[in-house]
């Protein structure tokens, strides 16, 4: 068992990259995230497990990382937002955000997008009911919601279609959708 001010060795893949550090057994997820690897994508916004902004994958499920230990993650895999886009493409789920202007000051975002991953991932097509259900621990203070809803909504559609996020765009700019 560590006693205060023991440090304990972890390795975790972060957004494929694997790390090994040495660090606190009591810092949680979400700081070590922020603080120890500079990830400052994943917010904080309550730190008490209410707001979401926290939200990341591990090991392939949502979970608010201000509720988790770091330690916790030992071994695991981690993703945050900044593993979403790729070769500098905004992931289809962050385009169909930005295509709803499904954000206002873009705090909550973050741990929505986490959290719409980890929806379409175990349900592809999820209805209007199942969307709200899966974000209701997200809270976003500018309220909204609607667009947010609508976003999800299309980027499972795109998903389920394949359409990559460009060509809808360019379909919808010549009238053909
Ligand atoms: S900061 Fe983690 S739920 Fe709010
Ligand atoms: S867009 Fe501002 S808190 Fe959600």
């Amino acid at each position: 068992m560590p006693e205060a001010g023991d440090r304990v060795a972890i390795r975790v893949t972060v957004n494929g990259k694997r790390h090994e550090q040495e660090i606190e057994p009591r810092q949680l997820l979400v700081d070590y995230l922020r603080e120890t690897l500079g990830l400052t994508g994943t917010h904080i916004g309550c730190d008490t497990s209410f707001c979401g902004a926290c939200t990341v994958l591990l090991n392939g499920a949502s979970v608010k990382s201000c509720t988790v230990l770091a330690v916790h993650a030992d071994q695991g895999e981690v993703t945050t937002v900044e593993g979403l886009a790729k070769d500098g493409e905004l992931h289809p789920i962050q385009q169909a955000f930005k295509d709803h202007y499904a954000l206002q000051c873009g705090y909550c975002t973050p741990g929505l997008l986490m959290s719409t991953c980890h929806l379409l991932a175990r349900n592809p097509s999820p209805t209007q009911r199942e969307i709200r259900k899966a974000i209701a621990g997200n809270c976003c203070r500018c309220t909204g919601y609607q667009n947010v809803f609508d976003a999800i909504a299309d980027a499972a559609k795109r998903a389920a279609a394949d359409v990559p996020p460009e060509a809808e765009r360019a379909a919808t700019s010549a009238g053909e959708r």
